[in-house]
């Protein structure tokens, strides 16, 4: 069998090893825990997986476990019957009944709730499932992926995480390399992502230059292949010449490298005023904007600001604004940004 990796770059060693064990895991009904840091690809490797299973013209169901309440996930997860809660208005089936016969992806499993985790581990052992407010029991026939950035030993050792549900869940560990372990990955990343935005920009086509290579070579990557995507598509708007050149990088990668930028002089930031100002109602004026607009716009670009600081990590840029989790996800998501 050739695997088909459509879309996933790279032909680095560390990752040629993962492909080694994607390829002998997929076409089995194992349960696989795909472990690795934020924006490391994850998602793409579970959805190549699934394509590469006998499963592949069955349901794919993903879920992410951290993006949901507690109350609603065991009813996602498991569905309900009429009348099991206040808004049950009509019976409805649950991702592990979607996906019969196919994947079900269990996305951020670290963050699902102890209480739910004994439901999951029981619906892996016996291959059945109950209704929330449902009285009878129904087979299922699911393979279930499970992924996390958080590192599930640890969470066991915490008390965090079911050690028993982390033995059934982790039959086949696939664990994905960070990007800064990819070596020349990164540089096939960024001349794949560059070109792309810059074709759907149409604009003539972007080079790196040997020097910016070697920059992009040396930055830790905090935030991963989801970093490196956002930074290519920043320079396919921003960079003017022909060339990406060093100065065209963002100031993040001198500081990590430990190097000085060469700023253009038109670059340089403006003078913030001293002290903070609060905005006025002129200010809404001149935006021409009424003040719910007004507002969801401060609060947009609070959370962009966020997200950067935080590379793109959710866990993080949630806490730097005070909020949960799941409402930075639901409010990225009403804006598109998810
Ligand atoms: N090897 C790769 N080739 C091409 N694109 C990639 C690769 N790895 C990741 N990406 C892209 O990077 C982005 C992040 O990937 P993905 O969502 O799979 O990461 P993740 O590990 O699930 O992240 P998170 O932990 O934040 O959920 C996606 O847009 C994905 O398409
Ligand atoms: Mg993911």
């Amino acid at each position: 069998m050739t695997l088909n990796l459509d879309g996933i770059i790279g032909d680095s060693p560390v990752l040629a090893e993962v492909f080694k064990v994607l390829k002998k895991v997929a076409p089995t009904d194992s349960t696989v825990l795909v472990t690795g840091e934020s924006g490391t690809g994850k998602e793409l490797l579970v959805r190549a997986l699934h394509r590469n299973s006998i499963r592949r013209n069955q349901p794919f169901i993903p879920i992410n476990c951290g993006a949901i309440p507690r109350e609603l996930l065991e009813s996602e997860l498991f569905g309900h019957e009429k009348g099991a809660f206040t808004h049950a208005i009509r019976s409805r089936p649950g991702r592990f009944e979607l996906a019969d016969g196919g994947t079900l992806f269990l996305d951020e499993i670290g963050e699902m709730d102890l209480s739910l985790q004994v439901k999951i581990l029981r619906a892996l052992q016996e291959k059945e499932i109950e209704r929330v407010g449902g009285t009878s029991i129904k087979k299922v026939d699911v393979r279930v992926v499970a992924a996390t950035n958080r590192d599930l030993e640890d969470e066991v050792v915490a008390g965090r995480f079911r050690e028993d549900l982390f033995y059934r869940l982790n039959v086949i560990p696939l664990q994905l390399p960070p990007l800064r372990k990819r070596g020349n990955d990164i540089l096939l990343l960024a001349e794949y992502f560059l070109c792309g935005h810059c074709a759907s920009k149409e604009r003539k086509h972007l080079k790196l230059s040997d020097k910016a290579k070697e920059m992009l070579l040396t930055y830790s990557w905090p935030g991963n292949v989801r970093e490196l995507e956002n930074f290519m598509e920043r320079l396919s708007i921003l960079c003017d010449g022909n060339e990406v050149l060093p100065e065209d990088l963002p100031q993040k990668i001198f500081d990590d490298i430990g190097e000085t930028p060469l700023k253009k002089v038109e670059e340089v930031q403006p003078m913030r005023p001293a002290g903070f100002v609060w905005p006025t109602l002129r200010d809404m004026k001149d935006k021409d904007m009424k003040l719910k607009e007004f507002l969801e716009d401060i609060e947009g670009r609070l959370l962009g600001e966020a997200l950067e600081m935080a590379d793109g990590v959710k866990n993080k840029a949630a806490e730097l604004v005070g909020i949960k989790r799941t409402t930075l996800i639901e409010k990225l998501k009403k804006r598109n940004l998810l």
